[in-house]
């Protein structure tokens, strides 16, 4: 954390974006948005909005760099949600959730350590995504021993099925 932060009240952090055109929307808004808060943004498209394109194009991309750890944590945003949930679930080191609720906005880090939160742009509102956006990030994984040991379960699936 910087003395920048500190005065803030709150650490910026390095915020992957991706959505189709499903998503479009509502990935530039919450980019506004992180980028007033002060956050550092990486758009991983679309850049523009075409009504044809796939959502893994831009999904995977980010997923990757979560894995990675070129960014910190990502927000995936398609029409329901759904379907960049699962393309962000099949890179290795990818913990991603469809969350449309507050309480999971936050328990998906503290137990399940969730480092990629994905939105429905076509099932909830700019400001309901923002509130739990901002949940999602100031959230940190407790590192309890039997949420460790469930995560080092799926891991190893993971690992072994590759
Ligand atoms: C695209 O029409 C739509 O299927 C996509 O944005 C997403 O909702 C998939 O899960």
């Amino acid at each position: 954390m910087t003395l920048f932060d500190v005065v803030r009240g709150f650490p910026s952090m390095h915020i992957g974006l991706a959505a189709d055109h499903g998503g479009f929307e509502l990935k530039q808004q919450l980019a506004a948005m992180l980028r007033q808060a002060g956050h550092q943004i990486t758009d991983f498209g679309a850049h523009e909005l075409h009504a044809t394109d796939d959502y893994p194009d831009f999904v995977i991309p980010l997923a990757r760099a979560v894995a990675t750890g070129q960014v910190e944590r990502g927000i995936a945003v398609c029409g329901s949600g759904v379907g960049a949930s699962i393309a962000a679930n099949k890179v290795p080191g990818v913990r991603a959730a469809l969350i449309h609720d507050g309480f999971s906005a936050h328990q998906g880090v503290e137990d399940d350590n969730m480092n990629i939160l994905c939105l429905g742009g076509r099932v909830i509102g700019p400001l309901l995504a923002e509130e739990f956006v901002k949940t999602f990030l100031a959230a940190q994984f407790t590192g309890a021993e039997r949420h460790q040991r469930r995560l080092d379960k799926v891991a190893a699936v993971e690992k072994r099925d590759a």
